[in-house]
């Protein structure tokens, strides 16, 4: 019979930064649907692979002296090896810098151009000459680039555009006859609401000011920007425009590209545009997923909360961390990691629901059967619950899966790992097994009871493959077809089970966060930095906006009796004479700061300390243990400038 085809696809990396557990989280799902799509009976294609081109790759390169094709090849090894760790079964890894992909990507802008949907023009913009990059009004950072902070001024460059307007009407018509296509729903009607139905600009598809890029074949100081090379990596991963075609013809249309929400108007709006204008078929659904946060922000290198997914697995192994992301994560909303709540999560889910069944059956046929599995006899009620349960939760399982609905996958699963656990504990192997007389009887339980580890083994495969294998080994099966989950019978009388080692030792969680928080401590160190005070909770400008600093010049200074910290000064405010109270005075004598001009926060609520009054405060900057102290020095400006 001939497999129905399946094409899966993850966003492209850029290898601009070490990839964290929330980029690990696409590429998890991703091969977790592959997987229970290959068990399933389809012939996948899961195609994963990195976005190599631009000028920050470019950027990163010149910094490190090596070629920007030196620099991502060592980038791109890194990533293959941690899709290694992660167990990823994909079937092709596409490099926006292989040949195939560059003749294609010159192909579709030539035919793009040929054909009018691409046209000369200029691109105007604020440009950081720095940078050499062009940026929005939005973009700006109090007005100046957002890379280096210097100021950007107006230019223009040469570029070409695609007219997206011209198909955005086709594609609002597409979008409201394929309710299915841009998944979740909410994400439709941002997508129509925000962006296509308030009309689209053109995209600017090249760049001259960099030339780490594939060359306009027909304008070669142009490198083609961004999406265009970026998104046609779907298609010409399948050889598309080369010679041969096969796997195109077979797997186009995608049934699913899997991205976050951040690219998911790329994928919505440019690449079906882009796919109309090719006269190509648009991918039967784009499914955008929510954000992995990390105690309440979202990953990134540069807040310095990346998880280091190769650490995690290291610890815990690899099928823990899968377990937890494809659990955890409501899929297509955000969700959150730390490591509390992903210990517990092992402990209770894998330690306890799945290990324990595993070992607990194990030992119990090890025990009373010298290891050897009994043929089941009469049945009783209570098995039909068990058995009942185990025959209806492969369909469950399909169902969630097509939903892309990962999490009640698992929780379907572990309602029938919890229904075998119960059932040991309802049908008390212990005692039947110090009555001769039912013998028998504990020999059906205990089939029972390796036929639904058999159950949970194949169902767990695409989630947990390293697991799935280790249970079959423990229980000496091999019949792990997705069939051979219509019949409860799948597991053979006289067969010797294997006592192995705990599948999923129970985890001291204060233990192992205790050792998390010391390595991190000591990762931070090797990385030059130390312990710091934790950052305050996010504000406003408007926030911010509410402080008034003011630069004031001391004019007097002098201990306060009886408060050995505590220095009186008189300022001067813009000729408004005030008293503050400061706790410096263990590292300044009065003498240092008289005439000194200092910032003072000029709208703090006056005070009185040790009985005197204080109208306002002093900033200055110390250690955490305060064993120094610098008054914040403003310069000499007039008193009463603002400090902002
Ligand atoms: O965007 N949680 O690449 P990229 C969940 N090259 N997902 C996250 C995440 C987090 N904390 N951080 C990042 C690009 N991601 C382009 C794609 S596709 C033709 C081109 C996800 O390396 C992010 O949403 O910046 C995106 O789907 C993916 O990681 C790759 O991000
Ligand atoms: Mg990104």
């Amino acid at each position: 019979m001939c497999k129905k085809p399946y094409y899966i696809t993850t966003p492209i990396y850029y290898p601009s930064a070490k990839l964290h557990i929330g980029n690990t989280y696409t590429t998890v799902a991703a091969d977790a649907l592959a997987r229970f799509k290959r068990l399933t009976g389809h012939e996948v294609m899961f195609l994963t692979g990195t976005d190599e081109h631009g000028q920050k790759i470019q950027r990163i390169a010149e910094e490190k002296s090596v070629t920007p094709k030196e620099y991502v090849d060592e980038i791109v090894a890194g990533i293959k090896d941690l899709w290694k760790v992660m167990n990823i079964s994909y079937d092709k890894f596409i490099r926006t810098t292989d040949d195939y992909h560059v003749k294609a990507v010159q192909d579709i802008f030539k035919k793009l151009y040929d054909q009018g949907d691409i046209y000369k023009a200029s691109y105007e913009g604020l440009y950081c000459t720095p940078c050499e990059s062009f940026w929005t009004e939005t973009q700006l950072v109090n007005g100046n680039c957002p890379d280096c902070g210097r100021p950007v001024e107006k230019a223009q460059e040469e570029a070409y555009f695609f007219k997206m307007s011209k198909y955005a009407d086709r594609l609002i018509k597409y979008i409201e006859e394929n309710p299915h296509f841009i998944q979740p729903e909410s994400r439709k009607n941002e997508m129509l609401n925000n962006f296509l139905r308030p009309g689209l600009q053109d995209l600017c598809v090249s760049r001259t000011s960099f030339n780490w890029g594939i060359p306009v074949t027909f304008d070669d100081k142009h490198v083609v920007y961004v999406w265009i090379d970026a998104l046609s990596n779907y298609i010409s991963a399948l050889g598309y425009g080369s010679e041969n075609q096969d796997l195109y013809k077979k797997f186009w249309p995608a049934d699913v590209h899997l991205v976050g929400k951040d690219i998911i108007r790329f994928h919505t709006i440019y690449w079906p545009i882009m796919l109309m204008a090719l006269g190509l078929e648009l991918p039967k659904q784009v499914f955008g997923h929510g954000w992995l946060l990390v105690d309440g922000g979202k990953m990134s290198k540069s807040k310095g909360n990346v998880v280091d997914p190769v650490v995690l697995v290291d610890h815990f192994g690899v099928d823990a961390v899968r377990y937890f992301l494809l659990r955890e994560i409501p899929f297509g909303s955000d969700g959150l990691f730390n490591n509390e709540i992903f210990i517990k999560k092992i402990n209770s889910d894998l330690a306890n629901d799945l290990g324990n069944l595993l070992s607990r059956t194990v030992a119990m046929v090890d025990k009373y059967f010298d290891g050897v599995i009994q043929a089941p006899a009469a049945k009783e009620d209570i098995d039909d619950e068990l058995i009942n349960l185990a025959l209806a939760t492969p369909k469950k399982v399909e169902e969630a899966i097509d939903k892309l609905k990962l999490p009640e996958a698992l929780e379907v699963i572990w309602e029938l790992i919890g229904r075998a656990n119960k059932y040991i504990d309802e049908t008390t192997p212990w005692i039947l097994a110090k009555d001769e007389a039912k013998k028998e009887r504990l020999g059906t339980v205990l089939y029972n009871l390796v036929e639904s580890l058999r159950f949970a083994s194949v169902l767990v495969s695409a989630f947990l493959p390293d697991t799935s294998v280790k249970i079959n080994e423990q229980i000496n099966t091999e019949v792990t077809s997705w069939n051979s989950l219509a019949s409860f019978d799948g597991t053979s009388a006289g067969t010797k089970v294997n006592k192995g080692a705990v599948i999923f030792p129970r985890i001291d969680v204060e233990a192992k966060i205790k050792e998390f928080d010391e390595l991190k401590a000591a990762q931070d160190k090797a990385n030059g930095k130390r312990d710091m005070i934790p950052l305050k909770e996010e504000i406003t400008i408007d926030d911010f906006d509410k402080l008034d600093l003011r630069v004031v010049k001391v004019l007097a200074c002098e201990p306060i009796k009886g408060a050995k910290k505590l220095l009186k000064l008189k300022i001067d405010l813009n000729g408004e004479e005030r008293q503050v109270v400061s706790g410096i005075a263990k590292y300044y004598k009065p003498e240092d700061l008289v005439g000194k001009n200092v910032v003072l926060v000029a709208n703090l609520k006056p005070v009185k300390l040790r009985g005197e009054l204080s109208q306002g405060m002093i900033l200055a900057a110390s250690t955490d243990d305060d064993s120094e102290l610098f008054v914040v020095n403003p310069g000499e400006l007039p008193t009463g400038s603002q400090v902002r």
